[in-house]
């Protein structure tokens, strides 16, 4: 397979097209495929283990929440406000320790039909700047995610955050293929096209879309036309059982067999996205 080892996957969108429901499905394919997967949350909004049916009061703390933390690998604790911090704080033992192990079944990891566990790891992001927050946990964030991407074996998944603000260099260095998530929308299809758009001048080479909430097949039809330069990747229908999953906190990846099974097909033609982003057949 071409994505052996290593392959850095990026998932944006508009808020609420589905992009954490999407990355917590490939994030459980890949690992069935028996590939070792690292699961990165790194939305502000952190929602990625309830996707996998981790109750919030058994979530991971989010890394960007740990004051402490970040004060002592950034050089900040002992200093005063506004004094000088590492801008390339150490952090690569931060994975390991930080990571809880889940499962298309939910957070239980002994579960041998469902291959290794996942690793997720739960950044969160910082809210109120984009890229290039001169603050230490801005350095903090960037060295993490670079570590995470660039710096490790496993296939990695990123859910980001919504729209194109949190977007930055810092977010999608070293990321393969990013996948913009759209549902039938207007509003949807121009954050996509701007997602992907920024993707490329970021100089990532690979950019593919997948079309979510289909209600009428036609809807698929309208999305790719007004996709711009952009491989669509998949069209998964609108499942109330997977808004269902989502209401009783259940895993998305055992409520739908109809979405898993598209997710597949879509994971699959991630090799058509050439250098430049087209299909290549
Ligand atoms: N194919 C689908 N059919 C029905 N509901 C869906 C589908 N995909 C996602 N949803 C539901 O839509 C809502 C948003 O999905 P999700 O949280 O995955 O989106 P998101 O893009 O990560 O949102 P946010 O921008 O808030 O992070 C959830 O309630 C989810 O269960
Ligand atoms: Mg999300």
């Amino acid at each position: 397979m071409w994505y052996k080892m290593g392959l850095k996957i990026a998932i944006g969108g508009k808020g609420g097209v589905g992009k954490t429901t999407i990355c917590a499905v490939w994030a459980q394919l890949f690992a069935e495929d028996g590939f070792d997967v690292l699961a990165i949350d790194a939305d502000p909004n952190t929602s990625l283990a309830s996707a996998f049916g981790v109750r919030s009061e058994q979530s991971p703390e989010p890394l960007i929440k740990m004051k402490q933390l970040i004060a002592e690998r950034t050089g900040t604790a002992t200093d005063t406000v506004g004094a000088y911090f590492r801008l390339n704080p150490k952090v690569s033992d931060l994975p390991q320790k930080h990571w809880v192990e889940v499962n298309g079944a939910g957070p239980q990891t002994q579960n041998d039909a469902f291959g290794n566990p996942v690793k997720l790891l739960v950044l969160g992001a910082i809210t109120q700047a984009g890229e290039g927050c001169a603050c230490p946990e801005g350095a903090f964030l960037k060295a993490l995610l670079t570590h995470t991407i660039v710096g490790r074996q496993e296939v990695v998944l990123v859910d980001l955050a919504a729209g194109v603000e949190f977007m930055g260099r810092a977010s999608v260095q070293g990321i393969d293929a990013l996948v913009v998530v759209v549902e039938p929308g207007g509003r949807s299809i121009e954050t996509a096209n701007n997602v992907a758009k920024m993707a490329r001048e970021l100089g990532i080479r690979g950019v593919g879309a997948i079309a979510n909430k289909i209600t009428e097949t036609t809807q698929t039809d309208v999305i790719k036309s007004q996709l711009k330069d952009t491989v669509l990747l998949g069209s998964l229908r609108y499942s109330r059982a997977v808004q269902e999953a989502d209401l009783e906190h259940k895993p998305v990846f055992c409520a739908c067999a109809e979405l898993v099974d598209a997710l597949r097909d879509a994971k699959g033609r991630l090799k058509d996205l050439s250098s430049e982003g087209v299909v290549s057949s």
